[in-house]
């Protein structure tokens, strides 16, 4: 059967990668998680110090982007691609509050957008591929066979937020989740 590109966009916590993963799962397709794309770039700017709650030095990360090299390694026993920054399994890593928080920062920055859609097109070429994420259908593939596109209210957005934190042992109150949610809200107005 011939194969598709299906683009998942929408908001964050709106149950786009759950979707996409059922999908991809009845099809056969590779399903790729862009939002952990930015999430590893964020984990690594951490890691050296590029950015923290108080700071963020774009010049350094652009420098330092060619020593980013991330792979989605198939888990058969979880039934989906974890995410490896330089061989490292940084699934759990990139799903902490700290990172969500501070991940919209480094999706904005050009440089770091342009490696990831790279990279993403790359894996799409040969179709078969469900990929989630707002720019997918409009940068991606803007030539995607199928387009969705994903919305919730804010608490529906906090409380899959909220579950999925609290399933990895995070130590977070519905509150300062729905507050997260707020503030991103604030951001994608204002952009
Ligand atoms: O879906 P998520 O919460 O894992 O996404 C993490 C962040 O990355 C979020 O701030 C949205 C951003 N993102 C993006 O800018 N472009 C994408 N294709 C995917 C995610």
């Amino acid at each position: 059967m011939k194969k598709i590109t299906i683009a998942i966009d929408g908001f964050s916590s709106t149950g786009k990668s759950t979707l996409a993963k059922q999908i991809a799962n009845q099809l056969g397709y590779i399903y790729v998680d862009t939002g952990a794309m930015y999430r590893a770039v964020t984990y690594f700017a951490m890691q050296h110090n590029f950015i923290s709650e108080t700071h963020l030095d774009t010049e350094e990360l652009i420098k330092n982007l060619s020593d980013i090299t991330l792979q989605f390694r198939f888990n058969e026993t979880l039934g989906f691609a974890e995410m490896y920054l330089n061989n490292e399994n940084i699934e759990l890593a990139i799903r902490t509050i700290e990172v969500s928080r501070m991940v919209s920062k480094i999706a904005e920055i050009s440089e770091v957008r342009a490696k990831l859609v790279e990279q993403q097109q790359q894996m799409g070429q040969n179709k078969g591929i469900v990929m989630d994420g707002r720019d997918i259908g409009t940068i991606v593939f803007p030539d995607a066979d199928l387009k969705l596109f994903m919305t919730a209210s804010p608490q529906t957005k906090a409380q899959r937020r909220f579950e999925e934190l609290i399933e990895k042992g995070q130590k977070v109150t519905f509150e300062e989740v729905l507050q997260n949610v707020h503030e991103r809200f604030v951001i994608l107005l204002q952009t």
